[in-house]
């Protein structure tokens, strides 16, 4: 068996073992700032990612590290509070770990989340965007070997983000009173904030969004025939202009992320209740 195969059977194993015979269908990874879903979750049983078999620790700001298994919306469902990022100096690999574990307990469904900058100029802090498509400018998490048990070697990108799950979120965001955005999430490795003349580049590409995050774990769930659903939480206007009072500031992006999340965790909590 390919090495890598091993590493993710292994670290499975594990989590079935703490899980019990009822495994979810669904997965969730909490950006960051918006671990606190995870507080919603009924019934937890909350598995640290330093008690994984090969898992790393993150070490992001405003990422806890662990898996929450328990129940939402009625369903079964295992949530990752924090993820790990490319620029925290992990191979693809490890980043992308927890997405292809969950797969094998046997989720069908991953909802993805995230702090961006909105790029957009129609987008303000605390707005909650659908992401409908990405730009990705991070090293394919796929480069290598292809794992043939998890999915094909060239995988389509058509519809990345699930096109129902993006119209179930729009009917229910209708339902809520609140205004969802669509747009187009434009992936950078960081860990540096853009440069005024970056966003400006995004921006004539057609990103909405900018962010650290993310497509990674979306590629790998794609790969492995999971449908995805994603979704930013706009923490900072992204600046265009070399002003010295528009700096960004990673604490700044994990309380605006945390002041969103309520009404994130309550949108995901009805998407899945109606899955
Ligand atoms: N740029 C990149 N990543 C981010 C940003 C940003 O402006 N805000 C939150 N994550």
């Amino acid at each position: 068996m390919d090495e890598r195969t091993e590493r993710i059977n292994h670290a499975a194993r594990y989590l079935k073992s703490c899980i019990g015979p009822e495994l979810p269908t669904i997965g969730i990874v909490l950006g960051s700032g918006l671990g606190n879903l995870a507080e919603e979750i009924e019934e937890p049983v909350v598995i640290p990612y330093r008690d994984v078999p090969e898992f790393p620790m993150s070490t992001a700001v405003g990422h806890k590290g662990n898996f929450i298994y328990g129940k939402l919306g009625g369903k079964k469902i295992i949530a990752m509070q924090g993820r790990l990022h490319f620029y925290e100096g992990y191979p693809m690999e490890l980043v992308t770990l927890g997405i292809r574990v969950m797969k094998l307990l046997g989720i069908e469904f991953l909802f993805v989340s995230n702090a961006a900058g909105g790029t957009n100029i129609e987008y303000h802090v605390g707005d909650l965007v659908i992401i409908k498509d990405h730009i990705n400018m991070m090293p394919n998490p796929l480069i290598g070997p292809n794992l043939a048990d998890f999915g094909p070697r060239f995988p389509d990108m058509t519809c990345a983000y699930d096109l129902e799950l993006q119209e179930l979120a729009e009917k229910l965001g209708i339902q809520m009173g609140i205004n969802l955005k669509k747009g187009v999430y434009f992936g950078s490795t960081g860990p540096t904030y853009e440069t005024p003349a970056e966003i400006r580049f995004f921006r004539e590409v057609g990103a909405d969004l900018v962010g650290m995050s993310t497509i990674p774990e979306v590629i790998v769930a794609r790969h492995c025939g999971i449908r995805v659903f994603g979704m930013s939480v706009v923490t900072n206007e992204a600046n265009s202009r070399n002003v010295p009072k528009n700096l960004n500031d990673g604490d700044d992006v994990v309380k605006q992320a945390g002041i969103a999340a309520t009404r994130m965790s309550e949108l995901f909590r009805r998407m899945i209740e109606a899955l």
